[in-house]
This record gives C-alpha cells, structure tokens and sequence, in this order.
C-alpha cells in the first residue's frame, strides 16, 4: 500500500493505471476509521479494479473551532486497516496541500438549496465545505466510481447533485449504513459518548423504525410522525435539531400521499457531548419487513 501526501505524487501512480484503463475506486474518509468506512472501501474493491482511499480531516466543513480541534485522529491505526483491507492507495493531504494560499482565498462550491437545509441549516458553512474538499479530490483522484455512506443522506445528496451540476466524470455510489448490535450507526462521533449514552443512542433507531412503522401501515400525517419522534428523543435524553420525514429524492417536503417507498425519515440530535445523525429509507424498511 501506497501512502502519499502529495498531489503530483499521487497523480504519478495513478498516471499508468488511467493510460492502461485501470479502473479507479475512491473512498474519501476522515480518518478515525471504524467497520462502516471499510464497509465502503470493501465496496470500491467490488466496483473497481485499484481502491484509493483519503484521509483528511477537512477544515472548512467544520462550523465549529472546538469540533475541529478534538475530532479524534489516528493516522497509524487507520493506515493499518486500510492496508490490511487491500486498499492500493492512500492519500493523506496536508492543509497547505488542499488549500495552499489558505480557506480564505480558496474557491468553494456551493450547491444551492440541498446546503442549505436540515444539518445545512443548523452547521452554516457546513457543505460548502463538503462540496468544496469532494470536489478538489474527485479532480486530484480523477476516480471512475467514489462510495459514500448512506450513513449521511444529505452529503450523498449533496455530492450526487454538484457531481451532476458540475459534469464531473464520476459515478457516484452510496452504500448502506453499517450500525452497532444496539442499531446505533456507526460513527466517528460516537468516541464522544459514554457507554451509558451509547445504549441511550440506539433510541435514534428505535425512533426511526416506529415511525417507519407507521407510515407503513398508511400514517402519512407528516407533522404528528415528525413531533412524536422528537418527543421520544428529548424523553431519553437528547436534544433534537431535527426529526423530518421527506422525499428521498431531494429531501423536499412530500405530497400527502406520496408512495411510502419513496420517503426517507432523517434526523441530527445532540446527546451529551455528540450530535449524531441517522436517517432510515422506506424502501429499505419496507424491503426488510
Ligand atoms: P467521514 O465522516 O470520515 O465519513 C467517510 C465516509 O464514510 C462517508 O461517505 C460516510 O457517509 C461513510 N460512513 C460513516 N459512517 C458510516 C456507517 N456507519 N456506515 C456506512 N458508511 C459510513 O463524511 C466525511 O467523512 C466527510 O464529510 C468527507 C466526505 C470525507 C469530506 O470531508
């Protein structure tokens, strides 16, 4: 395995790979790597025939200085999974190398209206960040094929539509969240939590599940779905930002009686020192019913 911190380094051992029509898959991570990232690089290796893999703990997408400065980093563990998982290549950019005359005067990218709602509207600047680093490592990768977590709805929203917008030649794949025993999605974010919080955490999914449990069984009155999973969030413990049932399509306010299979239930709340997010797709729940 391959590491690299820098871009002509990286584009010369991708150089020969392109010219002999080697297929590249591409997982952009955070690092602090738990079983859900790998669950994509696991993916890339099926989609493609060489998987590179990032880690960057990207500033800009970051709407706090704290939340920045304690996101846990652990370069070498990381490397070492990867590396036992077969990825070919890593890129671990520093931020001279992402933004080198620094954020301020960097070009950003700004996908309207999806940025600006749901965790848009409660982390400002949040996806423009996102946006922004994707955008620079899908043009410094050049991949066939990038996987994202389902994991993060709204980013995999995000990336499908300035991908399409921007007419970057990537396919753009989302893969299935990956949860603990308890349901709780994995997550970086969950090193933030107690043991005690974290057996309280898994009521984000119990939540998401009555309430898919309902609109399958014809209960389409959005705000009572909506106001009752908040209700059982704050009972536990959390302080929600937001409990939403929507169109999968593009997060916009569904009809009345829009097909079930067509919902996406989303939500972000905050427990003790963590803000977790988890969503459920109808069409998933209603598949495994
Ligand atoms: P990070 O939080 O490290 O996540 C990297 C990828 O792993 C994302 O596509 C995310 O959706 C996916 N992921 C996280 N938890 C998952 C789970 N439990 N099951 C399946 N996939 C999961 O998301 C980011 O980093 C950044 O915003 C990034 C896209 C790298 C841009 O900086």
């Amino acid at each position: 395995m391959l590491v690299v911190d820098d871009v002509a380094k990286l584009r010369a051992i991708l150089k020969p790979w392109k010219s002999n029509n080697v297929s590249i898959g591409f997982v952009p991570t955070m690092g602090n790597l738990h079983a859900g990232h790998l669950s994509l690089i696991n993916r890339a290796k099926d989609e493609a025939d060489k998987v590179v893999a990032s880690i960057y703990v990207n500033p800009l997408q970051f709407d706090r200085p704290d939340d920045l400065s304690r996101y846990p980093r652990t370069l070498e563990d990381d490397l070492q999974s990867l590396e036992t998982d077969g990825v070919d290549v890593v890129f671990t950019p520093s931020d001279k190398m992402i933004y080198p005359d620094g954020i301020e005067m960097s070009t950003k990218v700004d996908v309207p209206v999806i940025s600006r709602i749901l965790c848009g509207a409660h982390r400002p600047g949040h996806f423009v960040g996102v946006a922004t680093v994707v955008c620079k490592l899908f043009n410094m990768v050049e991949p066939d094929v990038a996987i994202f977590g389902e994991k993060d709805f709204q980013q995999l929203m995000l990336i499908r539509r300035m991908t399409e917008d921007l007419n970057l030649p990537v396919k753009v794949l989302g893969a299935e969240t990956l949860r603990e025993e308890n349901g709780l999605a994995m997550s970086s974010r969950n090193n933030y939590l107690s043991a005690e919080e974290r057996d309280t955490a898994a009521t984000i999914y119990r939540m998401l599940r009555s309430l898919a449990e309902r609109l399958a069984g014809g209960d389409q009155y959005y705000p009572g779905l909506e106001s009752d999973g908040k209700a059982l969030l704050e009972a536990a413990g959390f302080i929600p930002d937001y409990v939403s049932v929507l169109r999968k399509i593009d997060l916009q306010q569904p009809a009345p009686e829009e097909p079930v299979k067509d919902l996406v239930i989303v939500c972000a709340a905050i427990l003790g020192n963590a803000r977790l997010i988890d969503n459920l797709q109808l069409s998933h729940y209603l598949a495994a019913r």
